[in-house]
């Protein structure tokens, strides 16, 4: 206990639900990989960055959950505020796409010490109150969540509808054509948070660049932006058709790890997911944020920090994520797969996967 600087004892009666080595039997029920959550009996879940838990139990009855990394900043607003210390894990380690700020309601905490000193509540022991709030984890998230900026390279079809999704969610976007000129029509009617420009462009101001062009058009963008797409998350949304893409189409669908294995050797620092290939445009400007069951859109790749911001904005475009697994097993929502173009819900993909894996 003693190498455990911030210590947080959430209000009895709740009880934590105790995570191991980071894999949590838990279902997932929100972004961030598995271990990340604290769930209460009541449903009740908070979102915990999860490369800084050191320590987690229900030892006395309350849920006691313990930080490396962590500083308590104080109380705002009936909210208990932590940032994460930086120097801790580097920069290029932190997902974008999340904050890097807790928030919890001052209602779930008991105490919180540091170095075993309460730092808080100061003076009168703070009255602990059940865990009774009505704070579905949606609402904890979204105020968890802080707008990116994404590179979109290819102006079409997906291109376009994807990036009104992602400006109706608050994330500002730079479009992509070899002709940007014939794009000003398409950012205005988009609004402030969406502008134009070159591939190189969109390249440099995205945090998260989304590759969008025809599949026969990456050899040349690779040579040309692969520099400046190094370290940075890549969304591959391409598809190999013969008819369109002639031979490139054969090399990519005959490559080991499949056509996305095929574009990422090509871009080699990138870290690369592939996403949004499956989904006609129509459906995605049509289903976004549906009621009941979302259309899931399959994830692959080997970037797990990647995979959970792409998770995150498949989520803020209005779909539900379904993350497969490494970037080979993109081979199986290819073109021809039972998953592709079906518009199948999340719930359903992860059902065929499962079959499948
Ligand atoms: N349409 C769908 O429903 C759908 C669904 C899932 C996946 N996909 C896949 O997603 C990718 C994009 O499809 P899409 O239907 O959106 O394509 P699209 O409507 O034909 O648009 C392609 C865009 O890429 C740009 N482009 C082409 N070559 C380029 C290059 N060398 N450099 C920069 N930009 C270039 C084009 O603009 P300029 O010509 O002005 O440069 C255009 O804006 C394809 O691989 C497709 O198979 C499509």
């Amino acid at each position: 206990m003693d190498d455990i600087p911030l210590l947080i004892d959430f209000a009895t009666p709740s009880s934590i639900f105790r995570e191991h080595n980071r894999v949590s039997p838990l279902r997932i029920i929100g972004n961030g990989p598995p271990g990340t959550f604290v769930r209460f009996p009541n449903g009740l879940s908070v979102s915990l960055p999860t490369d800084q838990i050191v320590f987690a139990d229900d030892e006395g009855g309350h849920a006691r959950v313990g930080f490396g990394g962590m500083q308590f900043i104080g109380s705002e607003e009936g909210q208990l505020v932590f940032v994460r210390v930086r120097e801790l894990v580097p920069e290029d380690q932190l997902s974008p796409a999340r904050s890097h700020t807790m928030r919890l309601d001052s209602q779930w905490v008991a105490t919180v010490s540091v170095d075993g000193r309460p730092v808080w509540p100061g003076g009168s022991r703070h009255s602990s109150s059940p865990c009774t709030s009505a704070d579905t984890w949606e609402d904890i998230s979204s105020k968890q969540e802080v707008a990116m900026r994404i590179g979109i390279i290819g102006a079409g079809m997906i291109g376009a509808t994807l990036a009104k999704l992602w400006v109706d969610a608050g994330h500002e976007v730079r479009l992509a054509s070899r002709h940007p000129e014939n794009l000003k029509e398409l950012v205005e009617r988009l609004g402030a948070r969406a502008s134009a420009g070159t591939p190189t462009d969109a390249a440099t101001f995205g945090d998260v660049v989304m590759l969008t062009v025809p599949l026969k058009a990456l050899p040349d963008l690779a040579r040309d932006l692969a520099p400046a797409l190094d370290g940075k998350i890549v969304l591959d949304t391409s598809n190999a058709y013969e008819r369109r893409d002639g031979d490139l189409a054969t090399q990519a669908s005959g490559h080991a790890r499949g056509s996305a294995g095929w574009a990422a050797a090509m871009f080699r620092g990138s870290r690369w997911v592939k996403a949004f290939n499956t989904v006609y445009f129509k459906t995605l400007e049509t289903e976004a944020h549906r009621k009941g069951d979302r259309v899931g859109i399959p994830l692959a790749g080997d970037d797990p920090a990647a995979l959970e911001t792409a998770a995150a904005l498949t989520r803020d475009a209005g779909f539900d994520p379904v993350v497969v697994g490494p970037l080979e097993r993109g081979t199986e929502f290819e073109p021809d797969t039972p998953p592709y173009n079906t518009g199948k819900s999340g719930r359903e993909l992860r059902t065929l996967f499962a079959a499948a894996g």
